[in-house]
């Protein structure tokens, strides 16, 4: 029985150990990390991180052939085929502060990896990292240990929170980044194996390391370049009254644009998009392709903007002023289906409304302890409530942050009726029936629409 080692157990690390152990029966996967919180939740009913159909993948598999450990150094020792997924966010210190990625989790790892290993391993970037870290994982593995070969491989992840059981299960493709050499063209086969029990031949995509590398940063920069090309247009449907809905779907239509991420919203979040662009940014400056560079950062200029913007006009929208009035936060999740708050829109939104002296109550239906977390600076002028009806009561509006489905079921006549007047709704993800809402009597505010106000 081969054994796969997963360094990591995230909200890559997890999802993806669970579904090849699901897949792939005759191998052993073994996932272990440094955090015992994580791993004790791992192997409980309450899985450290939200996402749909993740329990039952994880269940079928727990402690048959998939298994959470601390163990790392047993698990580099018993592997044949390593994958690190460990966090690599932006450099907070030092040189390259606020873009480059901080890849001391990994260089750690890669340390690891050397000091424990005894036979041959195939090591697999799963982590998103800066084009050609593998060149120095090979430099940090083959140093010191002459007896063991590594062969680094780039297996770089696309699955979306909220959905990335379904992503992981059906992928557009995956990509397998080796060298052209035996050794390499061996292990992109070993690999390529284990995914081949479920995903077709012909979605699995071979590449060298270096453009398997680059391409997951393109990937993030270009989906997130949809989204504020989308928003940046959105403003001028606001100044003109197009619809940025109708103009969403006219270009969509073409065939070479596609219809998909291209819903406009208060902007996007998740742990990535901003950190790999940065990334990217900072690889550009660094092989001197300045005007590359600047490029790229618009996009995330473009979405700072756009959570700006949403508050700016939300103020205007209630008279100029916000101080004292209860603000009702619909949403702190950066997307539906996850508890996930990494760079969520809703923290920088939150934020703005403190600093307006509003009463903000933030409600959310997963993501609530991460709320507390992220706006732990703002201790008890913010209110944390579960139930939305009991966040909405005097509030004067409501602000949607998440394209939650069960906002959409919500009894807005109640709601309404419990709220200061005039209620206002500002509808950061154009999610609810803004026709509806008018009449029941709110001031709705939807992006890149014309406002639907009864003032
Ligand atoms: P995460 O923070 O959820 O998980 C990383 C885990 O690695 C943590 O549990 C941490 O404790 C552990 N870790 C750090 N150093 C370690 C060490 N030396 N030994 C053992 N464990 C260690 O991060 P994530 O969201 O799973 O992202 C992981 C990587 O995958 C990142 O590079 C990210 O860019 C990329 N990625 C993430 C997503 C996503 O949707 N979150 C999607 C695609 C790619
Ligand atoms: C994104 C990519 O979609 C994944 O392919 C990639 O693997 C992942 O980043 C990663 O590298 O971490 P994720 O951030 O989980 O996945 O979620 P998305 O569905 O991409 O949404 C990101 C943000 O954009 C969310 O805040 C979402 O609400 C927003 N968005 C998305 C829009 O505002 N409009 C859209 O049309 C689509």
């Amino acid at each position: 029985m081969k054994t796969i080692l997963c360094i990591g157990a995230g909200y890559v690390g997890g999802p993806t150990m669970a579904m090849i152990a699901r897949k792939c029966p005759e191998y052993r996967v073994v996932v272990v990390d440094i955090d015992a919180e994580r791993i004790r939740a791992w192997q409980s009913d309450r899985l450290p991180i939200y996402e749909p159909g993740l329990q039952d993948l994880v269940k079928a598999t727990l402690n048959k052939n998939l298994f959470f450990s601390m163990d790392i150094a047993k698990g580099i020792e018993e592997a044949d085929i390593i994958f690190v997924s460990v966090n690599t966010p932006t450099k907070t210190f030092g040189q390259g502060a606020g873009r480059a990625a901080d890849l001391q989790y990994w260089e750690k790892t890669a340390r690891q990896i050397k000091a424990h290993a005894k036979t041959d391993k195939i090591v697999v970037e799963k982590s998103t990292l800066p084009v050609r870290t593998a060149e120095a994982m090979e430099r940090i593995l083959q140093s010191g240990n002459p007896t063991v070969h590594f062969e680094v491989l780039s297996n770089p992840e696309f699955l979306a929170e909220g959905t990335a059981v379904k992503d992981l299960e059906n992928a557009d493709r995956v990509l397998i980044g080796g060298h052209d050499t035996e050794t390499g063209r061996k292990a992109v086969k070993a690999l390529a194996d284990v995914y081949e029990h479920w995903i077709p031949r012909e979605r699995i995509l071979m590449t060298s390391v270096w453009s398997s590398e680059l391409s997951k940063l393109a990937a993030n920069a270009v989906l997130a370049q949809r989204i504020s090309s989308i928003n940046s247009l959105s403003a001028i449907c606001e100044s003109t009254e197009a619809d940025i809905t109708e103009v969403a779907r006219a270009i969509g239509m073409d065939a070479r644009i596609g219809s998909r991420f291209l819903n406009a919203s208060v902007g996007f979040g998740g742990s990535c998009f901003k950190k790999d662009i940065l990334n990217l940014v900072y690889l550009c400056q660094h092989y001197g392709l300045n005007e590359v560079a600047a490029y790229w950062e618009q996009v995330v200029t473009m979405n700072q903007y756009q959570e700006d913007r949403f508050v700016q006009r939300m103020i205007a929208a209630m008279f100029n002023t916000v101080a004292g009035k209860r603000i009702a936060v619909f949403g702190f999740a950066f997307k539906a289906d996850t508890g996930d708050t990494r760079e969520s829109p809703a923290i920088r939104v939150c934020h703005s409304l403190i600093e307006e002296r509003a009463a903000v109550v933030i409600t959310d239906p997963k993501a609530l302890n991460n709320a507390r977390k992220d706006m732990a600076d703002c201790g008890d002028k913010i209110v944390y409530e579960e139930d939305p009806y009991r966040a909405a009561e005097g509030a004067h509006a409501l602000a949607i942050m998440t394209d939650w489905a069960e906002y959409k079921a919500l009894d807005y006549r109640r709601l309404y009726a419990s709220m200061s007047k005039p209620a206002f709704i500002f509808d950061g993800r154009n999610c609810l029936n803004h026709r509806d809402l008018f009449e029941i009597g709110f001031n709705v505010y939807p992006i890149g629409k014309k406002p639907l106000s009864h003032l």
